[in-house]
């Protein structure tokens, strides 16, 4: 275990804000998660991954945990499925690399999205058709409450859009230490998203690897890297609204996009409301939204995670003013 006293989180978080933690502590093995878990009683703690999805707001009084498991080892195979358990330490992307040259199928869409594979588990990852609930059988974790190892299977994570009970009523109670994926020896390919077959098609065969290119590419173009101007990625979830509500609004806006969620329900692109309330690629302060995605706040340089969370306010109300949908953020304030 190795424990680090008013430490700052500048390269633990993808924002690049200058906070500090009170403690860091970084866990090797489950044992030590174990141990680990004994303490936390009476403490303020949080569990991050690569803080891909978390916006500090001031420096953190307690303790931040942060999983270094990293084994990646099969445990199960058939003809079909392949079953791969995972540490939570793990960074996502190079599982996929992993998964890909392998020539398993599940989560080649999912290339290139920052994090590690225990916050990719909390927050049911999601992009380009795919989510990576679609692949996961059980998420091990350990029950701070009785410091016991416990196994949540795909159901019991309650998964929905950007959704998992880790998130919900079991937020703040559970380390996660590895995952369980089944994966496909037989891939069916997952195209179906706007351009993305043309694409894969470009480059000659429709294959794993060609897949996972072409999303890589998608995302260089479209989103900008956290290492060059701190961002989280989206930094609101789509907002899904009642049937009724979106014809009121097509009426008034008859090129909305939307996606069917359900007979009552339309899911409309958060990226197209704030861009027409004109915030595409505007820059206020040292704070910016992205001029190819506005769904994704951008530091430009030495922002605190104030003036950022104020940018966000402003496009929340100004969303609110002009559609009746309240944005929430997908990024968590931590203060
Ligand atoms: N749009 C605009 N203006 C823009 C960009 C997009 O109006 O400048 C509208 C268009 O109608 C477009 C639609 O928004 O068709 C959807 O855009 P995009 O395909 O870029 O996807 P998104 O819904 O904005 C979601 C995920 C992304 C993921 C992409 C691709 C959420 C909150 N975000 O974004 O995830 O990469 O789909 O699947 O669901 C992330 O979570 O950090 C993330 C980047």
């Amino acid at each position: 275990m190795n424990i680090k006293y008013n430490y700052s989180l500048l390269s633990h978080n993808t924002f690049g804000v200058d906070v500090k933690t009170d403690e860091f502590i970084e866990f090797d093995t489950v044992e030590e998660a174990l141990t680990l878990s004994k303490t936390l009683a009476q403490k303020k703690w949080l569990m991050i991954g690569q803080g891909s999805n978390l916006l500090f707001l001031n420096d953190f009084k307690g303790a931040i945990l942060h999983s270094a498991i990293r084994q990646m080892k099969k445990i199960e195979e058939d003809d079909q499925w392949v079953y791969i358990e995972v540490g939570s330490g793990v960074i996502w992307d190079q599982f996929v690399e992993f998964c890909v040259e392998n020539g398993w199928g599940g989560v080649e869409n999912l290339s290139s999205i920052p994090g590690e594979v225990g916050a990719a588990a909390v927050q049911n990852i999601g992009a380009y058709g795919m989510e990576v609930r679609e692949t996961i059988e059980k998420v091990k974790a350990i029950e701070i409450a009785s410091s016991q190892l416990r196994e949540f299977s795909k159901e019991n994570c309650q998964y929905g859009y950007r959704q998992s009970i880790f998130k919900n009523q079991n937020k703040g109670q559970y380390i996660l230490t590895s995952v369980v994926f089944r994966l496909s020896k037989k891939p069916q390919f997952k195209l179906s998203y706007q351009h993305l077959e043309e694409e894969v098609q470009k480059r000659g065969s429709v294959n794993l690897q060609t897949i996972r290119e072409t999303i890589i590419q998608i995302r260089e173009h479209k989103l900008p890297d956290f290492r060059v101007m701190g961002n989280a990625g989206s930094f609101f979830i789509n907002p899904v609204i009642s049937k009724k509500h979106f014809q009121r609004l097509q009426s008034e806006y008859p090129e909305i996009p939307h996606y069917y969620v359900s007979q009552t329900e339309e899911k409309i692109p958060a990226a197209w409301l704030i861009e027409q309330c004109g915030w595409k690629g505007k820059q206020v302060g040292k704070v910016a939204v992205h001029a190819m995605q506005p769904l994704v706040i951008v530091n430009c340089g030495g922002a605190s995670g104030n003036e950022i969370k104020q940018l966000a306010d402003e496009i929340q109300l100004s969303v609110k003013n002009k559609f009746d949908i309240q944005l929430q953020p997908e990024v968590n304030y931590i203060e």
